[in-house]
């Protein structure tokens, strides 16, 4: 089972992926938890380049950077882990780019499918979790952490990004999701913690 989790900045996704984890864990159900970017070794070494706000990155350097770094996570870690039966718990995947570079930097949709497709040799999540919520509530949470954990330089280069970018991601996110109902699970991510991560276990056929 491949699992994706998916949302605007601040909706809460890692939170979630903790109590899912555990989830997971306290049934006895083996498991991988990983992310985009950086699942991979691949991907670790391209993060920094990715997310530095002080990186003047072209936006189709930063597509292809993205769908690399994809690439590798698919064929190191993902595949093998579901080829073992493993779960697979993926922090951001292939509609985060269609979301973010598409509908926020305006590339043409169509076509970053199709590169999905070949970055990934087709393969997409059996279930995604889309998190919802107002971009200035999930901006506001991020940037309170990023204060916190000190993130704001080193990390903080698309949460800098305008307000209308990150509404037209939002947008990207939920046309997605009603282009394949059967795929996405869409969740209030302004509900609390443990409302939200009932309704995921709910969406996953987990509950109790
Ligand atoms: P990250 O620090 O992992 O933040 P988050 O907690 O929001 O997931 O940063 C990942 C950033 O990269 C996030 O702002 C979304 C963006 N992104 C893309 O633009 N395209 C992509 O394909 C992916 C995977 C992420």
């Amino acid at each position: 089972m491949f699992v994706t989790v998916e949302g605007v900045e601040g909706a809460g996704k890692s939170t979630l992926m903790d109590l899912l984890a555990r989830a997971l864990e306290s049934r006895g159900i083996p498991f991988l938890r990983t992310r985009e970017p950086g699942g991979c070794g691949l991907g670790a070494s391209l993060r920094p380049l990715l997310l530095d706000v002080s990186s003047t990155l072209d936006s189709r350097a930063e597509l292809f950077l993205f769908l690399a770094d994809r690439a590798q996570h698919v064929s190191e870690t993902i595949r093998p882990a579901l080829a073992r039966g493993a779960w697979v718990l993926c922090d951001r995947y292939a509609d985060s780019t269609i979301a973010y570079q598409g509908y926020g930097r305006g590339m043409d949709v169509e076509r970053l499918q199709a590169l999905n497709d070949y970055a990934t040799g087709g393969l997409w999540p059996d279930m995604t979790l889309l998190l919802d919520l107002p971009v200035e509530t999930g901006l506001a949470r991020a940037r309170a952490r990023n204060g916190r954990e000190g993130l704001t330089q080193s990390e903080g280069r698309f949460e800098a990004e305008e307000l209308a970018f990150h509404q037209r991601i939002r947008s990207g996110f939920l046309a997605r999701a009603a282009r394949w109902p059967e795929r996405f699970c869409v969740l209030n991510a302004a509900l609390s913690p443990q409302m939200l991560y009932k309704q995921a276990l709910k969406a996953l056929g987990l509950s109790d």
